[in-house]
């Protein structure tokens, strides 16, 4: 994110693996706000929830600080607390298992599937307990899982489905947008994200208590917020429970208003650049873009690849850096990480797939303002860089 520097003047331009772009009228929405009464708790915000709820296909949206604290939302509103298990997936970004650390629950790490990196149903299954209370699914890379499935085996199993999707926003499964299958469908609005709005979150759904929940821990759990009380002439408020301050602000949620208009066209970029980098890789021996299934509409966050095994990805990350072009690795499956470890004995039990993924797996440079020329840089210093880490 932010990272478009040119390190020299006169040197080749560095090119992030994600950015935001952010416009002249993006800019104006922000001044605009600055300008008005309202900088936080103030009437961009019920817009911009209403325009990403309505974007998604959900009847409503909670607007937070950020994805993390939207994912933190939806395991309250659920009731997730100690003794309570939530399977995730073993390859996603950590928030999607401290969200229920937070709340006191533990996180159960399902497999994913070798040709996606998306969470195996199967696994998922397998991994059920009596202390099973949901699953949050997390649509890797832009691509949503297979819901149909999860979704049976979350009525079959009277569990929460929860979606993960801040790498999905704009993504469809078998023709359905992507916050029409799961109960609470989680986004990011962090920069390198489809839209943003600095840091920012939001979930969604068409639960009308599950929404009113969130409201209310979003604001300390307190039922009223400061607009609300100046329009009722009143300073009285009640605590009922514990909340956080997870509000968002009203500066941020112009910025994404902003952003939300431009999204179907940066969807479609994303798309167009995706299928430059397919056709540019094909007959590229032992590197391989990830599977994309055929009733998907995948909202490519990220571009990721896999190298065969007698490929040295970390030759080849050292090399594409050396020559200014930003990869990354999505992700070290979480309970590798040194606190899973030592707090969740359960999760000596390896996942296969994930280990075998995150030796090879490369994130390529994906964002909406990518030339054609910068997918081509990427492809041709990618073949230089693998034909010499052999
Ligand atoms: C899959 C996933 N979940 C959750 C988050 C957390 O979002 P945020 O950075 O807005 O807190 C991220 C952020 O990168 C993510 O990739």
């Amino acid at each position: 994110m932010g990272l478009s520097m040119e390190k020299d003047a006169g040197k080749i331009p560095f090119i992030p693996y994600g950015r935001q772009q952010v416009d002249e009228d993006d800019i104006q929405a922000v001044a605009e706000v600055l300008r008005s009464d309202w900088l936080t708790t103030g009437p961009q915000v019920g817009r911009f929830e209403e325009a990403v709820a309505t974007f998604a296909g959900a009847r409503y949206g909670v607007a937070v600080s950020s994805g993390t604290a939207a994912l933190h939302a939806a395991m309250q509103a659920i009731g997730i607390g100690p003794g309570d298990e939530v399977i995730v997936p073993a390859i996603t970004f950590v928030a999607t298992a401290n969200c229920v650390v937070y709340q006191g629950g533990t996180p159960v790490f399902a497999d994913v599937e070798q040709a996606t990196l998306l969470i195996d149903p199967d696994e998922v299954r397998r991994r059920i307990t009596a202390k099973t209370r949901a699953i949050i699914a997390v649509d890797y890379a832009g691509q949503p899982c297979d819901y149909d499935r999860l979704r049976q085996i979350a009525d079959e199993h009277h569990l929460y489905l929860v979606s993960d999707s801040c790498h999905s926003l704009g993504a469809e499964y078998r023709g359905r947008r992507v916050a029409e299958i799961a109960d609470l469908t989680v986004f990011s609005f962090h920069p390198v994200k489809h839209i943003t709005t600095g840091e920012g979150g939001m979930v969604v759904t068409d639960q009308t208590e599950l929404a009113a929940k969130m409201k209310h821990f979003r604001n300390h759990g307190i039922s009223t917020d400061h607009r609300q009380r100046e329009t009722l002439g009143t300073w009285s408020y009640e605590m009922t429970e514990l909340g956080f301050n997870y509000r968002i602000s009203d500066i941020a949620c112009a910025l994404g208003l902003s952003q939300l208009k431009k999204l179907p066209a940066w969807l479609a970029r994303r798309r167009e650049i995706a299928a430059l980098y397919r056709t540019a890789l094909q007959n590229f021996s032992g590197v391989q873009p990830l599977r994309v299934a055929d009733d998907v509409l995948h909202a490519f966050h990220l571009y990721v690849v896999r190298f065969a095994e007698q490929i040295d990805r970390a030759a080849v990350f050292q090399k594409m850096r050396a020559a200014d072009i930003g990869v990354n690795v999505h992700y070290l499956p979480i309970y590798l990480h040194p606190y899973y470890q030592q707090r969740f004995s359960q999760n000596e039990v390896q996942r296969p797939e994930a280990e075998a993924a995150y030796e090879q797996i490369l994130s390529l440079p994906m964002y909406a303002h990518l030339t054609n020329d910068d997918v081509m840089r990427v492809v041709s210093t990618l073949r230089q860089a693998v034909a010499s880490s052999c």
